[in-house]
């Protein structure tokens, strides 16, 4: 059992509407009894994604994936079901009052707040050192150079890590942060991996610290920018990934832009931190970047969250155009448009501003045009198109990048657009998407199973088997009182049977918890409290709709139940009467034990089918 009592999820799940909470983050439209949307677990077109108001429940018919309230909020945003819980007790007002509980998952969660803590108290303090140190002279000057005030490094939480570094291992230890707290911050190393007496140095050093947040403001990283072009390490050194810090899922300042981004309707996705920051300044409020890292599949599903137009704003030069390539194959896969800004040469977002202003730069933004039609201009302009080998091997340059498209329709209009303008044959051209899109399934495949290979076995995420009388029963028991309480007098009749059909510890706990069909937050938050497996199995059944007569139905499963698993006893029984030498008195009991069956076979046909 988790540390939230049962009553409470009761309470919390009977507080929330599930159609009020998943239309505040998806368009869902209604269908019947139901309401639909796409799903937003899977890719589709057509929406199979449905939100049940009688049952408080979704599910996708296309991928399965399914559950109450809580499930949707653990899987959307991605929270554990504690985290779950209380961001939906909170939303509805109820306090939560905690049990003793399970002892691991209370350790993990101390141990990230705590290391949250160590980060947010050094982003303060390295804050400090920044407006007030004589020694950080030189870096505040550094940012006036570019045209910052106190206001942005107070609204950033702009720090300045020491020269000497021991001014905050010295701050550090009045704090009580140990070393190793430090050491999984990554805001310390070990001097020596083999010899942990050997003490601890300090990753930054001398640097303009940037606070990194995950989307609720955390800070869970730094980026130090060097004030010295000769220092050692690069221009920025980034974080390595922590428990808490994990580059694939987190966009620099995604916290500052999640609300307008759905508002604006796009994402400006710049590449460096000053960028976005010097967008937000200006009023740019949508702004985004990456970690200097690639964007990878994670970040753009956690992008059409906000919205389904990403506008990429990278430097104009080669190392740009191949930075854009990779990131439109990410996010085109993930359906999202893309569309880019056109930079001069040499500048970025920082430094356009800075000269012309922050209309003229949201003037740039606003034309900013399809990423196919940037690419293709670019491409006109750079090379040789009178050679027939040149135009082949930029066909195939763009098959390859067409070929990521997940729409249909938006790449049928691609290869007849890019065909036209190159003087190629439509035909020929989606002979190639289509050879590139088999060519990136077969990649896509070696490379899950190189990660299967490396990853530990997932934790079993099946359902639970369950045969399909006892499926039956259990979606009744849940769904009626009346089929409830019949099941429950004819229990005693349905023991045996249960203990050796696929699922039947599941109706039986049912059965003695008995949750109210009347209740759909009872119904869930009953299901809540069962292990992953029987959860699966329970919302697959779930999924079906409620027999007209209940009573009667279970009935009819029960007989089927009782009489199946009789029958199969009996069969068992034969066997054994047909082994050879079988002893007079052995075969004498077996042939009793027969007559027995059958009769509580006559006896059930009698009382079950009328
Ligand atoms: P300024 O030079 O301060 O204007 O920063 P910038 O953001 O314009 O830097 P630049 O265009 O050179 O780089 C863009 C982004 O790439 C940076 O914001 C970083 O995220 C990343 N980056 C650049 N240099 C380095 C480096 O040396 N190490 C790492 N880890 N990232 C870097
Ligand atoms: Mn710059």
């Amino acid at each position: 059992m988790g540390r939230i009592p049962e009553e409470t999820i009761e309470q919390v799940l009977a507080a929330t509407d599930i159609v009020d909470l998943v239309g505040s983050y998806l368009p869902l439209k209604r269908a019947g009894s139901a309401f639909k949307c796409n799903c937003p677990f899977h890719n589709e077109k057509t929406p199979s994604f449905v939100v049940n108001p009688v049952r408080q429940s979704y599910h996708c018919f296309g991928c399965g994936e399914g559950g109450s309230a809580i499930g949707f909020v653990m899987q959307y945003e991605n929270l554990p079901f504690p985290d779950a819980v209380k961001k939906l007790a909170t939303r509805a007002g109820i306090p939560i009052l905690e049990e003793a509980y399970d002892p691991e998952a209370d350790q993990r969660r101390k141990k990230l707040s705590r290391l949250k803590e160590v980060h947010n108290r050094t982003a303060e303090f390295l804050h400090q050192q920044l407006m007030t140190s004589p020694d950080a002279q030189h870096a505040r000057d550094y940012l006036k150079s570019r045209g910052y005030g106190r206001g942005m490094a107070e609204r950033w939480k702009v720090g300045w890590m020491p020269e000497n570094t021991n001014t905050f291992l010295d701050w550090a230890r009045e704090q009580q942060f140990t070393g190793a707290e430090l050491i999984n911050s990554d805001l310390a190393g070990r001097k020596d991996e083999n010899n942990p007496r050997a003490g601890i140095y300090v990753r930054f050093r001398g640097r303009l610290m940037f606070p990194i947040h995950n989307d609720y403001g955390d800070i869970i990283a730094f980026s130090g920018r060097n004030l010295r072009e000769d220092a050692p390490g690069g221009k920025y050194i980034n974080s390595r990934e922590t428990q808490l810090f994990k580059k694939s899922k987190t966009f620099f300042a995604l916290d500052k832009a999640r609300r307008s981004m759905p508002k604006e309707k796009f994402a400006l996705i710049c590449e460096g931190q000053i960028d976005v920051i010097a967008c937000h300044e200006s009023g740019i409020t949508n702004t985004i970047a990456g970690l200097g890292t690639a964007f990878t599949p994670e970040h753009a599903r956690i992008l059409k969250r906000y919205t389904k137009d990403a506008v990429l704003c990278f430097d104009a030069d080669a190392a740009g155009i191949k930075a854009a390539d990779k990131a439109f194959r990410i996010l085109a896969a993930e359906d999202l448009n893309v569309r880019m800004v056109s930079m001069p040469e040499g500048e970025d977002p920082d430094s356009l501003i800075k000269q012309f202003g922050a209309d003229a730069f949201r003037e740039r933004v606003q034309g900013a045009r399809d990423y196919f039609e940037v690419k293709l201009k670019h491409e006109m302009a750079s090379r040789d198109l009178t050679s027939v080998r040149e135009r082949a091997s930029l066909a195939n340059d763009l098959a390859d990048l067409v070929a990521c498209v997940s729409d249909k329709l938006t790449k049928d209009a691609l290869i007849n657009q890019i065909a036209t303008q190159l003087g190629l044959g439509a035909e020929e051209l989606r002979g190639g998407v289509v050879q590139a899109e088999r060519q990136q399934s077969k990649e896509a495949f070696f490379q899950q199973r190189r990660e299967a290979k490396d990853e530990e076995p997932p934790p079993p995420n099946l359902a639970a088997e369950i045969s399909t009388p006892v499926a039956h029963l259990c979606h009744y028991a849940l769904c009626s009182q009346e089929a409830q309480n019949w099941l429950g007098e004819q229990l005693e009749s349905l023991i045996e049977p249960l203990a050796s059909t696929a699922g039947g510890s599941i109706l039986r706990n049912i059965l003695s918890r008995r949750p109210d069909p009347s209740k759909p937050a009872a119904i869930q938050a009953y299901i809540t409290s069962l292990a992953q497996q029987d959860q699966l199995a329970l919302r697959k059944v779930l999924t079906h709709s409620a027999p007209g007569d209940p009573v009667r139905a279970a009935e009819e499963a029960t007989a089927m139940l009782v009489n199946t698993h009789f029958q199969q006893k009996e069969a068992a029984l034969r066997a054994q009467l047909r082994q050879p030498n079988l002893p007079p008195d052995d075969m004498i009991a077996l042939m009793n034990e027969i007559k027995d069956l059958q009769s509580i076979l006559q006896n059930l046909q009698q009382r079950f089918i009328r």
